[in-house]
């Protein structure tokens, strides 16, 4: 069976989805799925393509457990959308910029990462870029929750792939 793709979005791809990325690809490793679900991150700005993940964001990942030091910034692009099944924002204006390029013919799930969790609907992960470091470790925090109830998700499409993207 092809892999089920993730893409994790942000604004930079710096802070918030380069931490999804190395969470939830810990997870998938830890659970041995690593030829079943494939994870990547973009930003939906080009600010600070090629730059490795904030160092506040790198820290913060480091102390939980997780390494982003292999992970460098890119910007989404439309191709992203044949390639992924998977595109998931962090905040709504993140969503917006996304539904503002998709192709008509996308047949993969566009959606905010915590809609994968029991959070309110349209709950979003908030930028941590320009405050202080406790906005770091409530991004961890909401990212580890939400990329559990992603990956019981996706184990259920797994074992039964009609409901891909459901
Ligand atoms: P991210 O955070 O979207 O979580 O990567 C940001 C990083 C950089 C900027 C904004 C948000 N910036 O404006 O440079």
């Amino acid at each position: 069976m092809k892999p089920v793709t993730v893409l994790f979005v942000c604004l930079g791809n710096i802070c918030r989805s380069p931490t999804a990325h190395g969470v939830f690809e810990t997870m998938v490793r830890d659970e041995g799925l690593t030829d079943v679900i494939t994870v990547d991150s973009a930003g939906t700005g080009d600010w600070h393509v090629g730059h490795a993940p904030d160092e506040r964001t790198a820290r913060t990942a480091r102390q939980g457990g997780y390494d982003l030091d292999h992970l460098r910034a890119r910007q989404v692009c439309v191709g992203d959308f044949g390639r992924f099944d998977y595109i998931l924002a962090m905040d709504i204006a993140n969503l917006r910029n996304l539904e503002r390029i998709a192709p008509a013919d996308f047949t993969g799930k566009l959606a905010l990462f915590l809609d994968y969790t029991d959070q309110p609907k349209r709950s979003e992960v908030p930028d941590p870029y320009s405050g202080g470091e406790e906005g770091f470790a409530q991004v961890l925090e909401l990212i580890e929750g939400a990329s559990g109830a992603l990956l019981l998700h996706l184990k259920s499409v797994i074992a039964s792939p009609q409901s891909l993207s459901g």
